[in-house]
């Protein structure tokens, strides 16, 4: 049985104040029957891990350097991720991908970089606008997949968040036939490279527009583990309700 996982990015958002979200987050939940993950700016992420503290909440960085340490101003290698308190970091968002020109062989590095760190890499995959409307989608996936997940993947240290482009932060969501297609897709393929037992074992997130009022919905759809959300979860109040639909979608 995977355990749901329903994870935080906010991406370049947050201040000090905003670890108040975090405790709020902690507090509403002291026993969920899903993961929690926040991934914070890395400005925030040991303030978060100690407000955190002894709660089942998790957090997490946004992006690693494939390399321990050197001379790269301005990077995070993974062993500081979790020298920090982090346990996982997201990988190969589309926006690192567009923004810093990320291939998906540097995604493969930085991942690889994070297992040998101890960190879990929630490795993200997501087709354009322009590339689903060419019919392209599952090959984009499929290429992505190969070449961002290393060989060193378990069920363990690796998710796999499905992120379309075209609803990230548009408040487009995917149907659920869209995202079961993918899903399914991303499942079998996983399965064919890693066998069965940790082909089954990876966890599918999806992620692009989930609010509370489309997350229970979406987390009816098949092989979708939980969801990495964005502008959803940075106030509790909303993320609650995401989390309580997911707990809610065990039982279905
Ligand atoms: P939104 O939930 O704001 O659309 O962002 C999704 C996302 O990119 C999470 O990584």
């Amino acid at each position: 049985m995977r355990r749901k996982l329903a994870a935080g990015n906010w991406k370049m958002n947050g201040l000090m104040e905003d670890l108040e979200q975090v405790r709020s987050i902690c507090v509403a939940h002291t026993d969920p029957a899903v993961d929690l993950l926040i991934c914070p700016p890395v400005t925030l992420v040991s303030g978060a891990v100690k407000v955190a503290q002894g709660h089942a909440l998790q957090i997490g960085g946004q992006d690693c350097h494939a390399l321990g340490a050197g001379a790269h101003t301005g990077d995070i290698s993974a062993s500081m991720l979790r020298d920090a308190g982090a346990t996982a970091v997201i990988l190969g968002h589309s926006e690192r991908r567009a923004d810093h020109d990320e291939s998906s062989d540097d995604v493969r590095a930085k991942a690889r970089a994070a297992h040998a760190a101890g960190l879990m890499a929630v490795i993200c995959v997501g087709e354009s606008l322009t590339q689903r409307e060419a019919a392209n989608t599952l090959d984009i996936i499929g290429g992505q997949l190969s070449s961002s997940v290393p060989d060193t993947a378990t069920g363990e240290n690796t998710v796999i968040a499905y992120e379309p482009c075209w609803a990230i932060g548009t408040g487009l969501t995917a149907s659920p036939d869209q995202i079961g297609e993918v899903h399914d897709f991303i499942r079998a393929r996983l399965e064919r490279r890693f066998g069965a037992g940790v082909g089954r074992s990876v966890r599918l997130l999806y992620g692009g527009s989930v609010k509370p009022d489309n997350a229970a919905l979406i987390f009816g759809v098949s092989n979708v583990d939980g969801a990495l959300v964005g502008g959803a979860s940075l106030k509790q109040a909303d993320f609650t309700p995401i989390i309580n639909a997911l707990e809610g979608s065990i039982h279905i």
